[in-house]
């Protein structure tokens, strides 16, 4: 008789863990039971449920309805329902993506358990710890039993940290995701028609990091950069920065902008569509830097550091401040130099990752 399938709980909560979690799927679901848990961390229909009804995305079977909350309510709160989650559903393997709340509270659970834990996107780093996501990436990395690192840098990283065993240079799975959801682009009307753009005369900026909005002075500068630009700048506003907006100097500054459209948070495929239709990308996002250099659109990021190297030293990205008043020039003259290489991969880093963790979990 044949053996059931090893089981492997994939634990999500927040938006970026939804893109990386379609192709990811597609190469777990043929060979194991995957379970999917869904932490609630992000549960407005815009940064979650939209993923999963446009998207070919398994449901998850547990929703644990988290929420927000300050940084160590939330993560304790996961941590507790993730650790009951797994002792019912009792995974071979726990698989945790990425850099959120979501990903730590899921590298905890497992680890206290004794479960084996493997984490997508390992190795990444951008050098500063006081960076809720960096903290993040460190204690998961520590805690992984096998470790699915998208570049070359990242193993550095992890040798640097004396992290060698379970580790696997295996490409970044948001190159596999971006070759699915162009399958699914082209069945329908591009956000550019729906929204009345023209491809190549506009910017699509996009803010959401605590240290560029949580603070009134830095939200100020930026949104006072996006309206120097003069041209279109196109403006979905992450829950986050829309909460600190709302009755704000920035906010009215905003709203007097005639040149800037805010819109509410957009799904996967219309976010494609805008990278790509935009002349220049002007973000905070770790996730829209990549895309911006798979899809060949020009960043600018708003930060000192970013944890995608690979996009500045090709030429295609550049870190811009907000402190350091030169993000307008930068959006205005920016222009990208060198050719785009591979450093994120071929596009099959989920069928690499099902691979490796067959063969730890002693499949055939
Ligand atoms: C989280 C991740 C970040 C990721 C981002 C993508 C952490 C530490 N950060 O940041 O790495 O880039 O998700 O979006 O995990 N809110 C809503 N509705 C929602 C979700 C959030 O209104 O569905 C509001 C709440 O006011 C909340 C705030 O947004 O307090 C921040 O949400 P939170 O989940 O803490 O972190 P993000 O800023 O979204």
């Amino acid at each position: 008789m044949p053996s059931a399938p090893r089981r492997i709980v994939t634990v999500v909560g927040a938006r970026p863990h939804f893109v990386k979690l379609l192709p990811l799927s597609r190469a777990l679901g043929r060979r194991f039971e995957e379970i999917v848990v869904h932490t609630g961390q992000h549960y407005d229909y815009e940064m979650s449920k939209r993923f999963f009804d446009e998207l070919p995305l398994p449901e998850p079977a547990r929703h644990l309805g988290v929420g927000s909350g300050p940084h160590g309510a939330q993560i304790g709160a996961m941590l507790a329902r993730l650790e009951q989650a797994m002792l019912e559903d009792r995974p071979d393997v726990v698989v945790v993506l990425g850099d959120t709340n979501s990903t730590l509270a899921g590298a905890l659970a497992a680890a206290k358990l004794g479960v084996p834990l493997a984490h997508v996107e390992a190795g990444v780093r951008g050098r500063n710890r006081r960076e809720p996501e960096e903290q993040n990436r460190i204690v998961c990395d520590h805690l992984s039993d096998l470790l699915f690192v998208p570049t070359a840098d990242g193993m550095t990283e992890l040798a640097r940290e004396g992290i060698t065993r379970g580790a696997h240079r295996v490409g970044d799975v948001m190159l596999d995701a971006l070759e699915i959801a162009e399958e699914k682009r082209r069945d329908r009307p591009s956000a550019l028609e729906r929204l009345g753009l023209e491809a190549g005369r506009y910017v699509l900026a996009t803010f959401h990091r605590p240290a560029n909005v949580d603070e009134p002075a830095m939200l100020d500068r930026i949104v006072d950069a996006l309206a120097a630009v003069e041209e279109t700048v196109v403006f979905p506003v992450h829950p986050r920065t829309r909460a600190r907006l709302e009755g704000s100097q920035a906010g009215s500054r905003l709203r007097s902008s005639p040149l800037i459209r805010p819109i509410e948070p957009v799904g996967y495929l219309d976010s494609l569509d805008l990278v790509r239709g935009a002349r220049i990308v002007a973000t905070d996002s770790g996730g829209l830097q990549k895309e911006c250099y798979f899809l060949g659109v020009p960043c600018v990021t708003a930060d000192r550091q970013t944890a995608w190297m690979e996009t500045v030293r090709d030429g295609w990205n550049v870190l811009v401040p907000p402190e350091s008043g030169r993000l307008a020039e930068a959006v205005r003259t920016f222009r990208p130099r060198g050719a785009r290489g591979r450093p994120y991969g071929d596009g099959r880093a989920s069928e690499r990752i099902a691979d490796i963790l067959g063969r730890f979990l002693g499949d055939a």
